[in-house]
């Protein structure tokens, strides 16, 4: 087995405290309830308000790892931050979190790989951290879907949900750490789960917002399918990497989409549904800070704890997939 580069050090996460019900989405739409948790075992999401921005989100979550570490935002040498719905598409979502916590010595940079962010931008700040660029890597996952989803859409409308949760990446002071990562993607399949409007080559127009090519649009059926082979071979990689098996995982902690992906992942894993962590029944699909707010759930319920051997998968748009082993 390698020895491990980069740990993980302290965890921290932020829930915006609107919970909005199953029963809520029935009165605005065709839905129920009953569909809602029988096809992907959401109960209820988390729902910003307009001054809880990504960046407030992710800055909420980033201070509770900095207090951990006993680091002040001046300690940092750099931010990296996953999301796919930013406070704006220019300059990134690193810079004004640099901004709002005064980083004044970090560098900023933001991961794109949707609902894998996390588990990317955890790669991205372990390679920081192996070539000597940085010893103290913050990584921030963050998402304000619901502003970006289409709330007359009951196909995607009541997947999502807002969230933020946060890490850091140092060098390894001992045996724990990232044992291993795989990170895939297949951009021929982009047009299954994307956001056609508002980039450069559609940018704004009248054409655009009537036809709601702002929000995410989605072929749920055939991203399912992909979720379900993606999140496989991730954890069939990320456990050869590591010269690991299933059974030497402590704890599993899925990308949360779909109570029915998560399951499929974990048969095929060989990990049984005890070591599994699941919270998408209360907090829906928060994208790239999916991992990251279960994480933190994790280890403050006390499901994940030192000496423990932890994996992340993550399927998302783009597509993009990505697992990791950690021993926490
Ligand atoms: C979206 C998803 C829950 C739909 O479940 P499904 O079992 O595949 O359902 P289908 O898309 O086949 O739709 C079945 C029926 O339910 C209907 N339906 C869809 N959303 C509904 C809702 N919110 N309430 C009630 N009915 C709904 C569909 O219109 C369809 O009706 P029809 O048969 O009359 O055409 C599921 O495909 C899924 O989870 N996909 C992956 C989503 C995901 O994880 N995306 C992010 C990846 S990171």
């Amino acid at each position: 087995m390698k020895r491990p580069f980069a740990e993980l050090s302290g965890t921290g996460s932020y829930a915006p405290p609107r919970v909005m019900t199953n029963d809520e989405f029935s009165k605005i739409l065709d839905t129920s309830d009953q569909w809602i948790r029988e096809r992907t075992g959401i109960r209820e999401r988390r729902i910003s308000t307009k001054e809880e921005t990504n960046a407030c989100m992710g800055k909420a979550a980033a201070l509770q790892v900095l207090e951990q570490n006993g680091l002040t935002p001046l300690d940092l040498d750099a931010i990296v931050y996953a999301t796919a719905s930013p406070d704006r598409l220019l300059p990134s979502q690193a810079c004004d979190l640099q901004a709002i916590l005064g980083a004044k010595n970090a560098a900023a940079l933001d991961v794109g790989a949707a609902c894998s962010g996390f588990v990317y931008a955890l790669s991205v700040a372990e390679g920081i951290v192996a070539a000597q660029q940085a010893e103290r890597v913050l990584v921030v996952a963050a998402e304000k879907l619901t502003s970006i989803m289409d709330w007359s859409d009951r196909t995607t409308a009541v997947l999502f949900g807002d969230g933020a949760g946060a890490t850091l990446v140092r060098p390894c002071t001992g045996t724990r750490g990232i044992l291993s990562s795989y990170l895939k993607s297949d951009g021929t399949l982009a047009e299954l789960l994307y956001r056609r409007g508002g980039g450069a080559s559609h940018p704004p127009s009248e054409e655009l917002l009537k036809d709601h090519s702002y929000y995410i649009k989605m072929a749920g059926r055939e991203v399912f399918k992909a979720a379900v082979l993606s999140m496989a071979d991730a954890c069939d990689q990320a456990l050869r990497r590591a010269g690991l098996t299933a059974d030497d995982i402590d704890l599993l902690i899925p990308h949360q989409a779909n109570i029915r992906i998560i399951e499929a992942t974990a048969k095929h894993a060989g990990v049984p549904m005890e070591k599994v962590y699941v919270n998408v029944d209360r907090f829906g699909n928060t994208s790239a800070a999916s991992i990251a707010i279960a994480l933190d759930e994790a280890v403050k319920t006390g499901r994940l704890t030192a000496g423990m051997t932890v994996m992340f998968c993550a399927f998302g748009a783009g597509f993009t997939w990505a697992s990791m082993v950690v021993r926490w």
